[in-house]
């Protein structure tokens, strides 16, 4: 396939989800890798197929002591550095391509191979520095192409239809749009109805979740959407991860982060905000995986342009 957005930074795992000297199969682009952390924490990723007789490295399996990656074929051993593992011979050549990656934070970025054109986006560090990182939710490999995952992103109309049961709002108001080249910055007001008890015992984050809620956006095109919001509970840092695996299929994925002062409610607030991101990324796939082709639209609803930004960044690379 022809590569999306080649030079962009995509990040394509966080390291607690790899396991330890664990094989993982990663696509990206329509290529394949295997990705594998050692018990230092140290992480390699090599070109899936295996350089002998093709088979796929992420069926093999990790030789801990040699730092090697074992096909599940013939079990020849490669190392992080992609070179063939022989009893008598150190040093050999890579005959195996080697994904480069970049970790920053615990997570794992990479350009595969293409020229960088963008930086990695340096929104992280504030959330790492301020925050406590409390898991990763919502993975999924969506049947819809790059863009139009993208776009729901970037999309303040949808959570009246896609996400109207699970938080009950009532009201969106987007206040402040701003965009700079690729980044941008979204600030909005949810209004929500209120829950009788048995909606909130069903649905417990409508108990955590105030009437009125403003979040922040921070856009990092074309990967990434960091969403900012206060809760009386504690605050909450989701990131919101895209990459493109084939052309019609992306993945995604969210970091969640969070501020919480009492430790009862941490456990609490932990896991109904995991279980409500996970439900939201369950949504919008089912609205992305749902649509008829696109067409152009004969009906504009407020706040599109800031869809319309996203689109054009990216017919534009
Ligand atoms: S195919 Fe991998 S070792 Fe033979
Ligand atoms: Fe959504």
């Amino acid at each position: 396939m022809e590569p999306i957005l080649p030079g962009a930074p995509w990040l394509i795992a966080h390291k607690s989800i790899l396991g330890v000297n664990k094989p993982n199969k990663i696509t990206l682009n329509g290529q394949d890798y295997v990705i594998w952390q050692n018990q230092k924490g140290e992480v390699f990723a090599l070109d899936n197929i295996c350089p002998h007789m093709q088979a796929p490295l992420s069926d093999g399996w990790i030789c801990q002591d040699r730092d090697t990656i074992a096909c599940p074929f013939h079990a020849l051993e490669f190392d992080g550095q992609g070179r063939l593992q022989q009893v008598d011979k150190k040093d050999g050549q890579p005959i195996t391509k080697v994904l480069e990656l970049i970790i920053s934070n615990d997570c794992i970025w990479t350009y595969a191979g293409f020229e960088p054109r963008l930086p990695i986006p340096d929104l992280y560090q504030k959330i790492v520095d301020e925050y406590e990182f409390i898991g990763v939710t919502g993975e999924k490999s969506i049947e819809g192409e790059f863009l139009t995952n993208l776009m729901v992103n970037y999309d303040y109309n949808h959570q009246n239809g896609t996400h109207k049961e699970l938080f009950k709002i009532t009201s969106c108001n987007v206040n402040h749009f701003e965009e700079k080249g690729y980044s941008a910055t979204v600030k909005q007001e949810l209004t929500r109805a209120n829950n009788t008890l048995g909606e909130i015992i069903k649905n417990p984050i409508l108990g955590i979740l105030p009437k009125t809620l403003a979040n922040t956006l921070k856009y990092a095109f074309p990967s990434t959407t960091a969403l900012l919001a206060k809760t009386p509970i504690g605050d909450i840092a989701q990131i919101h991860i895209l990459y493109p695996q084939t052309e019609k299929i992306t993945k995604t994925f969210i970091l969640m982060y969070a501020k919480v002062v009492n430790p009862v409610m941490k456990f609490l607030f932990k896991n109904s905000v995991l279980q409500a991101a996970a439900t939201v990324i369950e949504q919008d796939t089912n609205a992305v995986e749902s649509l008829y082709p696109r067409q152009k639209p004969k009906i504009r609803l407020p706040n599109e342009e800031i869809m319309f930004y996203a689109e054009k960044l990216y017919h534009n690379w």
